[in-house]
């Protein structure tokens, strides 16, 4: 029999053996298992530099005690993917960070904000993410989102350098009028890091996990038999995509995004112009100071666009006849042909 009580070699011993048993069972040789049947997904663009930079800025500044990054395979996550995430999915950096640390695990467990798995999709405009970082209630009203000012400085306008990123901020909210804000690198890397997080297609051939649907959720809309499209709610869609930029009374924010109320593109008697801006973005007032307006084709179905268009152009003050579907699938095939929704 070891004796523990007079020979205390055999306590560190046996206490080691242990450790080294557990280690392995619980850590090393799942991890082990996980790195040979899972490999990186071929059309999984590898980091940027930058891109890292600003994966290390999200560590620090913790953003994912708030953000979860993956989407799980039941249906109320259908909104933050196309499809449930996989192991593969984490090997986004492709490498470890350094010898002794893997790239970290940003997945989180706390949902105080939205999945970011794919918002570089959902949100792909840099300027929203600018004004958003430095401040959430510039763009979301009733964000609780905390403010992330320290990434950003104020510049007079007169020091204003060629190369800088200087934020659409509404004139009568910057903090002084005669000065303007500008984001620092670290500001930079961060949204660089952002617009990144995009799911990555499964290879050809390869069949997506379907999302189950959650015991008990009801209340998911009735696909309308075949034929007929389904039923899509014109004003949800507005709130869920549009909003963001142009706001919930579709008066947009000066000089960072245009209103949608009173609009002569949204009013015009033929709607063609506005499917073909949702679908396929629009930088048509540069000079005007708005920055570009980032496709929706991957993000919206022909329904939910034709939808969103419809209820846009008889709501808000504005009135113009409706678009028809048929008009937005043939905008589709000639703008964006190799988009991944039918
Ligand atoms: C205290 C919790 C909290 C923290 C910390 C936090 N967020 Fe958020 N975030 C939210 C909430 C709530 C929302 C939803 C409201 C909004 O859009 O502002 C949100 C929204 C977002 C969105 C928009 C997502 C979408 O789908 O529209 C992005 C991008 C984002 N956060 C990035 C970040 C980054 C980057 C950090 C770290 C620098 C961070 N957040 C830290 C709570 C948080
Ligand atoms: C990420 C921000 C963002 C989102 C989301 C967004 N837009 Fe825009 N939108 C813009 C910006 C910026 C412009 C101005 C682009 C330019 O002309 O340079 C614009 C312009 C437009 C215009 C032209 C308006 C005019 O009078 O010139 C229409 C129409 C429009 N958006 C409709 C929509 C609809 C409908 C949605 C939702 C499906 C939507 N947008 C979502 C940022 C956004």
């Amino acid at each position: 029999m070891i004796n523990f009580h007079k020979d205390h070699a055999n306590l560190v011993n046996v206490a080691f053996v242990v450790f080294a048993l557990l280690s392995t069972g619980i850590a090393v040789a799942p991890a082990l298992t996980l790195t040979e049947t899972n490999a990186p997904l071929p059309d999984m663009p590898v980091m940027t530099a930058q891109e890292r930079r600003g994966l290390e800025v999200y560590v620090n500044e913790g953003c994912m005690g708030c953000h979860t990054q993956q989407v799980r395979n039941i249906e109320m996550d259908k909104t933050w993917g196309s499809r449930p995430s996989i192991p593969a999915d984490y090997y986004y950096s492709k490498q470890r960070l350094n010898v002794w640390q893997q790239s970290p695990s940003v997945l989180g467990s706390e949902r105080t904000g939205p999945d970011l798995t794919n918002v570089g999709v959902r949100q792909a405009s840099s300027q929203w993410q600018y004004l958003h970082l430095y401040n959430p209630r510039l763009v979301v009203k009733g964000s609780i989102m905390p403010r992330y000012g320290w990434l950003f400085h104020e510049v007079d306008s007169a020091d204003v350098k060629p190369g800088d990123v200087v934020l659409p901020i509404p004139a009568d909210k910057l903090p002084d009028p005669g000065r303007k804000v500008v984001a620092s690198a670290k500001a930079q890397d961060l949204v660089a890091y952002l617009l990144s997080l995009k799911q990555a297609p499964l290879p050809s051939g390869v069949q997506a996990d379907a999302f189950l649907r959650t015991p008990g959720a009801g209340g998911e809309k009735v696909a309308a038999a075949a034929g007929e499209a389904p039923a899509v709610d014109g004003a949800a869609v507005f709130s869920q995509v549009c909003a963001a930029c142009h706001q919930q009374d579709a008066k947009g924010l000066p000089g960072a995004f245009p209103a949608l109320a009173g609009s002569s593109v949204v009013n015009q008697e033929d709607p063609t112009q506005m499917i073909d801006i949702v679908l396929g973005g629009y930088n048509a007032r540069a000079s005007e100071g708005y920055g570009p307006m980032p496709p929706q084709a991957e993000v919206l179905t022909d329904e939910q666009i034709v939808a969103v268009v419809n209820h846009v152009r008889s709501n808000f003050g504005n009135n113009a006849p409706p678009a028809k579907i048929e008009t937005v699938k043939a905008e589709r095939a000639e703008i964006a042909p190799q988009t991944m929704l039918p």
